[in-house]
């Protein structure tokens, strides 16, 4: 199938039937997601995989009782780091020298320091909206790798990020939960399925500069 016929097939559940993702489709959803772009190739989120029913179950709670939570297989929930340091960024370049077995280090100087201006010039609130913004690029990766597989996801907002971050012990790790992907099969009685996408027209949705 071609991306747009993955595009049109794909919905955002709200019911599943709790079947179980084969390992070899959510291994490919999560590698697509981990080769998402992000600003400089920082990828200044983890993703936090769940499949432990009681936890699902934890966090169906603070997700104000949603069926994606616990009538999915697993749940993807993004994260963005607390606060970002210098010592993320040296980790970073030390990272490109190893992969790209680059022998003069000093061509990432300037690199170096256009992304240390970022994180130092940003408040921790303000990092934590640049690094959501980052994670939500995932998402999109995410969702669309999810189509490509042939598994139903629904992408949501709409939970207690406190709660979730108490329930995953995120705040031990110093990540801050941002949103989440419910990944599974999507349900015969979920009337959604079959409704027509609704979206901007090509009209409405592009302002052409030529
Ligand atoms: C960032 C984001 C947050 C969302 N939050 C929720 C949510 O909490 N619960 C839910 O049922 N759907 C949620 N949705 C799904 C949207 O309602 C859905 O994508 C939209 O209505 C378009 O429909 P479609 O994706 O089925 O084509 C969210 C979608 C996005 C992109």
């Amino acid at each position: 199938m071609s991306l747009l016929q993955d595009l049109n097939w794909r919905y955002a559940a709200k019911r599943m039937t709790g079947e179980t993702v084969p390992q070899d489709k959510l291994d490919a959803i999560l590698e697509a997601t981990r080769l998402s772009a992000s600003s400089y190739g920082l990828q200044p989120y983890h993703i936090i995989v769940v499949s432990n029913k009681e936890i699902k179950l934890k966090l169906q709670a603070a997700a104000y009782g949603q069926a994606q939570l616990t009538e999915s297989d697993v749940v993807l929930i993004f994260t963005v780091q607390e606060k970002l340091t210098a010592a993320d960024v040296e980790k970073f370049v030390a990272k490109i020298i190893a992969t790209r077995n680059m022998t003069d280090a000093s061509m990432l100087d300037g690199y170096k320091q256009m992304m240390l201006g970022t994180v130092n010039g940003l408040t921790d609130e303000q990092q934590q909206q640049w690094s959501s913004k980052q994670a939500y690029i995932a998402l999109g990766s995410a969702l669309a790798a999810a189509a490509e597989q042939k598994v139903d996801a629904c992408p949501m907002e709409g939970f207690d990020k406190t709660q979730f971050d108490e329930i995953l012990g995120l705040n031990e790790k110093g990540l801050k939960s941002q949103v989440i992907l419910p990944l599974g099969f999507r349900s015969p009685e979920d009337y959604l399925a079959n409704l027509a996408k609704v979206r901007k027209s090509t009209e409405e949705l592009y302002h052409f500069v030529k």
